[in-house]
C-alpha cells in the first residue's frame, strides 16, 4: 500500500476492486427504492451530486441513471476504474460523471457546488472521518443535503458464531480488523451536529446468506480481504478456522444468513455556517 494510501485510509480497496460488486452489490429492489430516491430529488430539475468514497459506483450509478450529474471521487484507482468500465457501456450516464482519485478529507472542489452530498459505508474507513464530513458540508450549499447511506445488518446466531471464530482465527496470525469508527449511530450523530435538520427513511430491507456447505466451498474467496498476510499465515489461519469447526460440527444445510436495513440519514446544510 503507497504511503499516501495508508495516510487516507487504513484498508485499501485496490486487491477488491475485482470482486466488490460480486460480493457487495444491492438487490434489484435496494436499488430500484434508492433510484427512486433520487428520481424524486430530480423534479426540479438534474443536480449536482458529490460522493466521497463511491467506489465502483454501486450508488452513483442509481443517481445518475435517476438523471442527475455526479462527480465520484475516491483514494483507490482501482476502485474508480471499475466504476469506468461499467459506465463504458452506458454512455448517457458516463457524460454526466467526474471520477477523480482524491481523498476525501481534501477534496479538490470549490465550496458551495454540489446540491447533495452522498456518504455510503466510508466514514469508518476514514481515520479522519469528522474532516471528511466537514469537507463536504464545505462543497455542499446551504439549504442542499449530506445523507448518509448506512446498511444496518443483523447476523443469525449461527453466523455471529462462525464469524467471531474466522476473527479470532485470522488474528491469530496477526490481522488486526478495523475498529468500526465511527459505528452509525456516531455517525448520525456528526450529521446531526452540523445540520440544520436532519430526516431518517429505511429505503429497503432484505436477507442474505448461504447454507454451511456453500460457505465452507470457498474460504480462499476471502482472500483478497487479507491482502496484510502472507500465504503462510493465512495457511495457518484456514487450518485453526477448520479446528474450530471440527470442534463445533454444524449440519452442512445450517443456514448461515441475516438481514440488512439501508437506512438514508439525510441533513440539510445551515445557511451561513462560514
Ligand atoms: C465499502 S466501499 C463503498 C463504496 C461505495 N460508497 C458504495 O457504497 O458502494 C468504500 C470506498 O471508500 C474508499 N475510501 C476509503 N477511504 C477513503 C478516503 N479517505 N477518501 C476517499 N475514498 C476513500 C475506498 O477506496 C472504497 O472504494
Amino acid at each position: 500500500m503507497s504511503d499516501r494510501i495508508q495516510k487516507a485510509t487504513p484498508l485499501s480497496f485496490d486487491a477488491l476492486a475485482s470482486i466488490f460488486d460480486d460480493q457487495r452489490s444491492l438487490p434489484t429492489e435496494a436499488q430500484s427504492a434508492l433510484y427512486h430516491v433520487f428520481a424524486d430529488a430530480a423534479s426540479d430539475g438534474p443536480l449536482r451530486i458529490v460522493e466521497p468514497g463511491a467506489g465502483t459506483g454501486r450508488i452513483a450509478i442509481l443517481a445518475l441513471a435517476a438523471g442527475h450529474h455526479v462527480s465520484a471521487i475516491d483514494v483507490s484507482r482501482p476502485m474508480l476504474d471499475a466504476f469506468s468500465a461499467r459506465l463504458e457501456s452506458l454512455p448517457n450516464l458516463a457524460s454526466r460523471a467526474t471520477l477523480l482519485v482524491r481523498d476525501a478529507t481534501a477534496l479538490p472542489l470549490d465550496d458551495d457546488n454540489f446540491d447533495i452530498g452522498i456518504l455510503a459505508q466510508v466514514l469508518y474507513l476514514i481515520p479522519d472521518w469528522a474532516r471528511a464530513l466537514d469537507e463536504l458540508f464545505r462543497v455542499v450549499r446551504p439549504g442542499g443535503e449530506v445523507m448518509l447511506a448506512q446498511e444496518r445488518s443483523t447476523m443469525s446466531p449461527a453466523l455471529r458464531e462462525r464469524d467471531a471464530a474466522w476473527r479470532m482465527a485470522v488474528e491469530s496470525v496477526g490481522y488486526r480488523h478495523m475498529p468500526q469508527q465511527p459505528d452509525d449511530a456516531e455517525a448520525v450523530a456528526a450529521l446531526e451536529q452540523r445540520s440544520k435538520r436532519t430526516a431518517e427513511q429505511v429505503v429497503a430491507t432484505w436477507s442474505f446468506g448461504q447454507t454451511c456447505a456453500d460457505a465452507d466451498a470457498g474460504p480462499q474467496r476471502l482472500r483478497p480481504l487479507y491482502e496484510t498476510l502472507d500465504d503462510e499465515k493465512w495457511k495457518v489461519a484456514v487450518e485453526r478456522f477448520g479446528q474450530w469447526q471440527r470442534a463445533h460440527p454444524v449440519d452442512a444445510e445450517t443456514w448461515l444468513g441475516g438481514s440488512v436495513e439501508l437506512m438514508l440519514v439525510r441533513g440539510t446544510v445551515p445557511e451561513g455556517q462560514r
